[in-house]
């Protein structure tokens, strides 16, 4: 079973998640094919929208955590840093339906895209301090300024999960539906974004983001560094050793 499924119909291409066993958590060769994926829809005129969706029951469970341990990225170029970079810069309008958990870069990578439709089982969280690393995507530039510091400390400092009513509050998402319906909404916009203006609509998405861009990247760029370097040190590895044998991480020494 291919653990992502890409997909492009009627000028749509469709990143699903499918690799439910594992609760959609992602490995280096899954972040390596999507950052491909993007690249090549950013070159292509017949891709106009692009969607990320999970399962009604889960979207990501975010990084795979034992690829952390056996590949870390700890290069800029590694396929997660590619990847955030493409789904960041990526000129046409970018979709996510979320259902269930989404987990770190499940949660930050929704910082980039435009409409996010989730289910009302949705569960955020961005726990990089539990795990000993620190925030991706430009969450630590993001997350502040879409939730307000007070409620981005909650979910970053403390690692505290939101709901999907918490998110659409702040804005993060664009609306709650039964997760049975996230991903038909989701493709139902795509299609309402097709048959609009092109120009119109890269125009528009390009302005919206331009104050930020750069500060964007910059911020990514700082952040990959030092999450690289955290993935050496011993707090993020008894974190990981604990997920994987199952138990509570013991920072007492740390
Ligand atoms: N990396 C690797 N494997 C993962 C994973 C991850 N991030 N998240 C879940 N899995 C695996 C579990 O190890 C388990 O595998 P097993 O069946 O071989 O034991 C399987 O997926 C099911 O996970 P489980 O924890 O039993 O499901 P749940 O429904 O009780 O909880 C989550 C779902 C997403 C809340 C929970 O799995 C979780 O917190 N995962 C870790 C999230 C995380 O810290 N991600 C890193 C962010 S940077």
């Amino acid at each position: 079973m291919t653990d992502l499924l890409i997909d492009t119909t009627d000028q749509v291409m469709t990143i699903t998640f499918n690799r439910v066993d594992k609760k959609n958590s992602f490995t280096t060769a899954m972040y390596a094919d999507m950052a491909d994926a993007l690249a090549n829809a950013q070159l292509d005129d017949n891709i106009r929208v692009v969607v990320f969706q999970g399962h009604e029951t889960v979207f990501s469970a975010g990084n795979d955590i034992a690829d952390f341990l056996q590949a870390p990225p700890t290069a800029l170029d590694a396929p997660v840093f590619r990847f955030l970079r493409n789904v960041s810069a990526f000129t046409k309008p970018v979709i996510a339906a979320v259902c269930g958990p989404a987990v770190g870069i499940g949660t930050t990578l929704l910082f980039h895209c435009d409409l996010v439709y989730a289910g009302d089982n949705a569960a955020f969280s961005m726990p990089f301090v539990n795990l000993g690393v620190c925030p991706e995507a430009a969450s630590s530039l993001l997350a502040p300024q879409r939730m307000g510091y007070g409620r981005a400390a909650e979910a970053l400092l403390l690692g505290d999960p939101f709901t999907a009513e918490a998110a659409l509050e702040m804005g993060l998402v664009s609306r709650i539906v039964p997760p049975t319906e996230a991903n038909a909404l989701a493709q139902r916009q795509a299609q309402r974004l097709v048959a609009k203006p092109r120009t119109a609509v890269l125009e528009t998405k390009r302005l919206m983001k331009l104050s930020q861009a750069s500060a964007v990247e910059q911020r990514m760029t700082e952040e990959a560094v030092i999450f690289g370097r955290m993935l050496g040190e011993p707090a993020s590895k008894e974190a990981f050793s604990a997920f994987l044998g199952k138990r509570k991480p013991d920072f007492s020494k740390l």
